[in-house]
């Protein structure tokens, strides 16, 4: 297994940035569930540091929930389009007012397909905050409602999102150098 430094092409976002905008960001979902009881369903496995970093900013009461998804093959960098879910949620939904929580919005086809998939579940409402998006990769419209950062097309590990499961707890967003990086050192 490689050390990081070998392949990190730059830091991304760092941890201070990450801390402030995350305490950013709950803050105004705060504001903006006043009065409310939010349900953060997280997208496992990439969203999870997220999650609890930011559940802890929120200062209104709140519940939590997972759900994974599989979407692309072992290995793979590229959205299919063909998402499956593959771990459900614990609770109902029906009536709750729902936040699903993801590391990053890519080409936007997992974000559609759970969006569509907890529709059905008749929560009052439903929205989307993600750490980061990858806008110039989107292929289907979504909505979101809460965004991190705005991240250029690239490849980024660390906070949360894996390089082949690797690397999740790094402090920082980081950028690959795919020229550098050997999955099977
Ligand atoms: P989408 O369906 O193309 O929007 O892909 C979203 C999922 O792809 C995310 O939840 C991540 O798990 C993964 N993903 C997309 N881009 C990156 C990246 O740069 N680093 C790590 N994981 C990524
Ligand atoms: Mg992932």
């Amino acid at each position: 297994m490689q050390d990081y430094h070998e392949f990190l092409e730059e830091i991304l976002i760092t941890e201070d940035q990450l801390r402030e905008r995350v305490a950013e960001l709950g803050a105004e979902i705060s504001r903006d569930y006043e009065g409310k009881i939010p349900h953060l369903v997280c997208i496992l496995r990439g969203g999870v540091v997220f999650l609890t970093d930011l559940m802890r900013k929120i200062t209104v009461p709140n519940t939590i929930d997972f759900m994974a998804v599989s979407s692309y093959g072992a290995g793979a960098r590229q959205s299919t389009g063909q998402v499956r879910i593959t771990y459900d949620l614990k609770e109902d939904i029906s009536n709750r007012d729902v936040i699903l929580v993801e590391d990053i919005v890519d080409s936007g086809f997992t974000i559609a397909t759970v969006l569509e998939f907890l529709e059905t579940r008749r929560p009052r409402s439903l929205k989307v905050c993600t750490l980061l998006d990858k806008f110039e990769r989107r292929q289907t419209n979504v909505p979101i409602h809460y965004c991190g950062f705005q991240i250029p097309d690239k490849f980024v590990f660390g906070y949360g999102l894996d390089l082949d499961e690797l690397y999740r707890n790094l402090p920082f967003i980081g950028c690959v150098n795919a020229a550098l990086y050997h999955p099977d050192a």
